[in-house]
C-alpha cells in the first residue's frame, strides 16, 4: 500500500491509504492530496503548527494566504459568510474548481496564518473522490495550497509533487493525474460588492454567466484583493516565449491546434481548451526537463483559455529573484 521515498510516504488512493492520510493530518503532518485541479499540500487548517509547516515546506511568503478545503457547504458556512451570489455559485459549481473569498465568521477556529491576517478566507469544496473521502474522514477544514515549491510549476501528478517536495512532507496520496489541470477560479467581491474574478481557473466566466446572468470580470488587482497574483509564478527554469507560431534557435516548441504540426509537444492537437488545460503543467514540466528555452503557440483568450494564458503569462514573466 505504501512505499517510502526520502521519508515521504507514497500512499495509494485506497481506503487504507486515505485512512493513513487522515491519521497524518490529525497528527499535524502534511500530505499532498489529489484534487480535480492540481495536487494540494494539505494540513489541518485549525492547527497553527501544521499551517506554519505548509509555508515552510513550500518556501511560501507569509503574506500569501491559503485556500481552505471543506467537505461540504455547511463546513464552509461555519467558517465564512459568503453573499447570496457566492452561495449561488457554490451551490452550482461545488464540488468543483471554484474558490470563494468571503468574510470570516466569528469563532471560525482557523489558524491565523491561513488567512495571512486578512478578514476574508478562500474556501473550496474539491470534487476529486480521494480528496472528498479524506475531508469526510478528517471531518474538519484542510488548508491546501498547490503542492509545489513556491513560484514553481504546479503539480498535476504525484511524481510532480515528489520532484518538488520529496523529503519535506510526510506523504503524498497518489490519485493519478488531475483531470482539470489548472487551479480553481477564485471569485470575490470588489468595493462595490460586485462579484469579480480574482484568479482565472477551471470554471470559466462563460460557465458562471449561466448562473449569474452576466460574465464576471477580472478584479482590479491590488496586493490586498489577490495577494498571490502579482509575482512571477509557475516559472520553469528556462525562458518562456509566448504566441510563438514557430520555434526559433534551440527552442522546444509547445503547440496548440492543428496548425502546429511538428511541435515538440502539443497542448491539444485538435485545439480543445479543456484538453489543453489538463495537459498544461505536465507539458511545462516535460519541456523544462529538456533544458532548452520554451516557446508556446497562441492559445485563444476565452473559456479555459483565460486560465491557460494567465498561467503562461506568469511562466513567462521576468523572475523576481
Ligand atoms: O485549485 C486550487 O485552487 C488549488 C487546489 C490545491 O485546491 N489550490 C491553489 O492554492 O491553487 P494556491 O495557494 O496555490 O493559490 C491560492 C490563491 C493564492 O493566489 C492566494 O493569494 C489566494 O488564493 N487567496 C487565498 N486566500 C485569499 C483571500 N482571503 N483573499 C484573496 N486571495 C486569497
Ligand atoms: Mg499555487
Amino acid at each position: 500500500m505504501t512505499s517510502q521515498c526520502d521519508q515521504t510516504e507514497i500512499l495509494d488512493a485506497t481506503p487504507a491509504g486515505i485512512s493513513r492520510a487522515g491519521t497524518i493530518l490529525r497528527g499535524g503532518g502534511l500530505v499532498a492530496i489529489p484534487t480535480e485541479t492540481v495536487y494540494g499540500l494539505a494540513g489541518d487548517a485549525r492547527n497553527p503548527a501544521a499551517v506554519s509547516a505548509i509555508f515552510a515546506a513550500k518556501g511560501r511568503p507569509a503574506h500569501n494566504p491559503l485556500i481552505v478545503h471543506v467537505a461540504d457547504l455547511d463546513m464552509a458556512l461555519a467558517l465564512a459568510r459568503p453573499d447570496t451570489t457566492a452561495r449561488a455559485l457554490a451551490q452550482h459549481f461545488w464540488p468543483g474548481a471554484l474558490t470563494l473569498v468571503a468574510p470570516l465568521r466569528d469563532g471560525h477556529g482557523l489558524a491565523p496564518a491561513v488567512t495571512a491576517g486578512l478578514n476574508t478566507v478562500a474556501l473550496r469544496m474539491p470534487a476529486h473522490p480521494a480528496a472528498q473521502a479524506l475531508l469526510a474522514a478528517f471531518g474538519g477544514p484542510v488548508a491546501a495550497p498547490s503542492a509545489n515549491p513556491s513560484g514553481q510549476i504546479s503539480p498535476t501528478t504525484a511524481a510532480h509533487v515528489m520532484a518538488g517536495l520529496s523529503g519535506r512532507i510526510a506523504a503524498v496520496l497518489d490519485g493519478g493525474a488531475c483531470p482539470v489541470g489548472v487551479e480553481s477560479t477564485i471569485i470575490g467581491t470588489d468595493d462595490t460588492d460586485r462579484t469579480v474574478v480574482l484568479r482565472a481557473g477551471g470554471i470559466s466566466p462563460e460557465m458562471m454567466a449561466d448562473v449569474l446572468g452576466y460574465m464576471p470580470v477580472p478584479a482590479q488587482v491590488t496586493s490586498i484583493t489577490a495577494p498571490g497574483q502579482l509575482a512571477s509564478h509557475y516559472a520553469p527554469r528556462a525562458s518562456v516565449r509566448l504566441n510563438a507560431r514557430a520555434p526559433e534557435g534551440s527552442e522546444v516548441w509547445i503547440g496548440f491546434g492543428p496548425d502546429c504540426a511538428g511541435a515538440d509537444f502539443t497542448l491539444s492537437a485538435k485545439g480543445d481548451l479543456a484538453e489543453a488545460a489538463s495537459q498544461l503543467f505536465a507539458i511545462l514540466h516535460k519541456a523544462d526537463a529538456t533544458g532548452r528555452p520554451i516557446a508556446v503557440a497562441p492559445v485563444p483568450e476565452h473559456g479555459l483559455g483565460l486560465a491557460i494564458n494567465d498561467r503562461l503569462r506568469r511562466a513567462a514573466a521576468p523572475r523576481e529573484i
